[in-house]
């Protein structure tokens, strides 16, 4: 394991073969769920055997390589990044980062089940803001999108957020037939919490019971709805995330959507993500990927890991091929959202 203490004193700034610096990490810390959505996830899944998995101590050590290369903002996910045992642990440590100025932020992506619990530790460990999932108010809906009874401890959570600090973002995937006459509703009550809330186009990410396109709902389909109910203007406001923001007349809050099927961002991606077997993906929507694990436990931690990462950097592709055409999703990908996090 390296040490540290001991990085390459000036190693690379990440930059791919296309100019995009990368700056943004997207750490995965764990496989495992304790929700079951169903465009994410099957209902039985076998998650990864332990020694596979990253130990907290590596985890930290690799954000730490990436950190010497340039990366300013981590965004640890999952499967959901709170129920990784100790994970409050890399928080604080990655936290530490941020207050020496090393990094810009540490934020996360959660379903929020935990919150009531963890919010407030999760301040004091430096998280300032978070993305929570919430594809529906609807209780009865919550159960049959996520296969869990947890509507309630979900609001607690983002209630228990909000008392503690954290600024909370709500991320719906837009769901045809599904949560599709209730997303104005679900804007409603995000402005009068005031919380910026972000659509979601679904992604052909992993096999699930039944078919993507079912599901899919382009949001092309659904802004002209929301202009005729709310004054949306386009918003000059980024956060680095492939979100387009609309500012909201009247309001404080944002709408941001995003539209990997009807408005590819990928010219402008700034990001990696690592999995939590310490596999670095290089694009969401595509297969090619470096294995950082050997690297990390070979004799020679950081001289493996420069090549590792200057390989990752020469392969990183375009962009991901998600399309629809003639009624059918394509570029579709083998694994889940939940093994890539998001
Ligand atoms: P901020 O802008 O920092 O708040 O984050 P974000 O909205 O980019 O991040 P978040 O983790 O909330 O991401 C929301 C969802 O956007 C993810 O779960 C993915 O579904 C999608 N997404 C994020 N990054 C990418 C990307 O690089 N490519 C694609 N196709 N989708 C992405
Ligand atoms: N397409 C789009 N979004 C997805 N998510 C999970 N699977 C998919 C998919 N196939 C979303 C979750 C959460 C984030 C981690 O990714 O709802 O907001
Ligand atoms: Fe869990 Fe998020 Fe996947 Fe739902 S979408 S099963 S909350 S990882």
């Amino acid at each position: 394991m390296p040490d540290s203490s001991n990085h390459i004193s000036s190693p690379n700034l990440l930059t791919d073969t296309f100019g995009r610096h990368i700056s943004y990490l997207r750490l995965s810390v764990t496989d495992r769920c304790d929700l079951r959505c169903r465009y994410c996830m099957a209902e039985n899944m076998t998650f990864l055997p332990k020694p596979d998995v990253l130990t907290l101590e590596e985890l930290f050590d690799l954000s730490k390589a990436f950190i010497d290369r340039g990366v300013r903002r981590i965004r640890l996910t999952g499967g959901e990044p709170l129920v990784r045992k100790g994970i409050l642990t890399l928080i604080k440590r990655l936290g530490d980062e941020v207050a020496s100025g090393n990094l810009d932020e540490v934020t996360l992506t959660t379903n929020g089940t935990q919150l009531p619990q963890m919010a407030d530790a999760l301040y004091r460990a430096g998280i300032r803001r978070i993305n929570v999932s919430l594809d529906t108010l609807d209780a009865k809906l919550f159960e049959e999108i996520s296969r869990r009874d947890r509507l309630e401890q979900v609001l607690d959570g983002i209630k228990a957020a909000k008392a503690a600090g954290l600024k909370v973002k709500i991320n719906t995937v837009a769901l045809k037939g599904q949560n599709e006459t209730e997303i104005p509703a679900i804007l409603d009550w995000c402005l009068a919490e005031g919380l910026d809330l972000t659509l979601i186009e679904t992604m052909p990410l992993g096999d699930i019971e039944g078919a993507r396109e079912d599901s899919y709902l382009p949001l092309t389909a659904l802004l002209p709805g929301l202009n005729t109910r709310w004054n949306l203007r386009p918003s000059t406001f980024k956060t680095g995330g492939p979100a387009r923001y609309f500012a909201i007349e009247g309001s404080d809050n944002r709408l941001g959507l995003i539209t990997p099927l009807t408005g590819n961002f990928c010219d402008g991606c700034n990001r990696v993500r690592v999995t939590c077997t310490g596999r670095i993906y290089m694009c969401l929507g595509q297969d090619d990927h470096v294995d950082l694990r050997a690297a990390l436990r070979s004799d020679n931690p950081d001289q493996a890991l420069e090549a590792a990462l200057g390989k990752a950097m020469i392969q990183k592709p375009k962009g991901h091929d998600f399309a629809m055409k003639d009624n059918r999703m394509v570029g579709t990908v083998g694994r889940h959202m939940s093994a890539t996090g998001g």
